[in-house]
């Protein structure tokens, strides 16, 4: 298929939704950090598989044999039946978090899930008026409609009110702030410990310490949206590692988690897991065989190949990288990196030119607005793809400074 097929058949076919974003060219392969076109270019995926995804790479093969034996044996049962790669996948989990899991199928679920078991925590606890759930402005959490709700960012909201009442949004960063808001009538504060689709903007350890605090002394299930941050892409399992003693009640992950098979989670930590019973939620896919047992592959990935310590490596690589040519183009204005999630604030509002520029010389990056690029490259980059990678965007930034 050639992109004007690709073209013609979205515009008979598809919901108008993603056009404008759309790169232009039809993939069709991707191994490892890499990707090919129809016309067989090949591109070096710095977004991983393009919302921070496929984090053990393409196709890993030990993921892509997992997905093949259970194919063979048991594509799905609902949670009618136990199955086993569901039930080792949540001890997994537990084991690198705690607590139990509800398994579903992408980052707004988890969200919702996570809002629906502090709705229902602060229920038991309090009555109805505990019901208010705090979040940052600028977080992003999902498209549905509590998650849209949660969604700290009124764009998102446009057009498709009334939303789900009882959500607050905080500037984010801000103790005063996050103080003034936290009530008795809170049921849960939540936060992505990184700002993630806004720009990579990390929480400091004063706000995350506030947000423990107010938690516990209202008696509010702190969560952590770690979707995009979680499972190795800042260099620790989840990102909230890189604090001292703020780990929450509740995380939720998606993204990484199936290694491109969709496959959500949300863990809670006792004694906020018990507010669920039977009957409370549900679903009909979630923890499904055939997505449990590839996310269960990307875990042993991640561990045997080392992808935490191998992201935290890379992305300093790419950090230094960029920070040169940040005094050699003089088109950029400030970096914000934690391991392989690395946003650039550029001087000038080009980046969709450079996001174009680095396609059209085989680099798939990112862009927010008009002027912020945004680097989520697979937790399996190499060194030398990491420097072939700041090669082409050190060509077209010099390019571009020129002009
Ligand atoms: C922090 C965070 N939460 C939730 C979501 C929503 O995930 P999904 O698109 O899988 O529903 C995203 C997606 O970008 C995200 O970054």
């Amino acid at each position: 298929m050639n992109l004007d097929e690709a073209k013609a058949l979205e515009r008979s076919y598809l919901l108008d939704l993603y056009g404008p974003i759309r790169m232009p060219m039809v993939m069709a392969r991707g191994e490892g950090a890499r990707l090919w076109d129809t016309e067989g270019n090949e591109y070096l995926d710095f977004v991983s598989g393009g919302r921070a995804v496929t984090g053990v790479g393409h196709c890993h093969p030990k993921v892509a044999e997992a997905i093949r034996e259970q194919a063979k044996r048991l594509i799905h049962l609902s949670n009618d039946f136990y199955t086993e790669p569901q039930l080792r996948l949540a001890q997994r989990l537990s084991n690198l978090f705690g607590g139990r899991c509800f398994f579903c199928n992408s980052g707004a679920e988890a969200v919702e899930a996570a809002i629906k078991l502090a709705r229902k925590h602060g229920y038991k606890s309090a009555g109805p008026e505990k019901h208010e759930i705090v979040t940052a402005e600028r977080s992003f959490h999902g498209r549905t409609m509590g998650a849209l709700a949660a969604t700290g960012q009124p764009k998102y909201h446009e057009g498709f009110k009334p939303l789900p009442e009882g959500f607050v949004h905080v500037p984010f960063n801000d103790v005063a702030a996050l103080r003034k808001a936290v009530s008795e009538k809170t049921c849960g504060v939540m936060f992505e410990p990184i700002l993630g689709e806004s720009g990579v903007y990390p929480a400091t350890q004063d706000y995350l310490e506030a947000a423990r605090e107010l938690s516990n002394s209202c008696g509010a299930v702190l969560i952590y949206d770690e979707v995009q941050t979680g499972l190795g892409r800042t260099g620790e399992w989840f990102a909230y590692q890189h604090y001292e003693d703020v780990a929450p009640d509740v995380l939720t992950l998606a993204k990484g988690l199936g290694g491109g098979v969709p496959i959500g989670a949300m863990l809670a930590r006792e004694p906020e897991a018990a507010a669920f019973t039977p009957g409370d939620h549900a679903s009909t896919f979630g923890g499904g065989s055939l997505p449990a047992a590839a996310a269960l592959a990307v875990l042993d990935v991640i561990e045997e190949e080392g992808l935490l310590e191998n992201a935290s490596r890379v992305g300093g690589q790419l950090g230094e990288g960029l920070r040169q040519l940040q005094e050699t183009t003089g088109l950029i204005s400030e970096i914000r990196a934690r391991g392989l999630m690395i946003a650039v604030d550029l001087t000038r509002g080009v980046a969709a030119e450079v996001k174009a520029e680095c396609a059209a010389r085989g680099l798939l990056i990112a862009v927010v607005g008009d002027s912020m690029l945004r680097l989520l490259p697979p937790l399996v980059l190499t060194e030398k793809d990491a420097d072939r990678g700041l090669a082409v965007l050190g060509e077209v930034m010099a390019e571009l400074s020129r002009e």
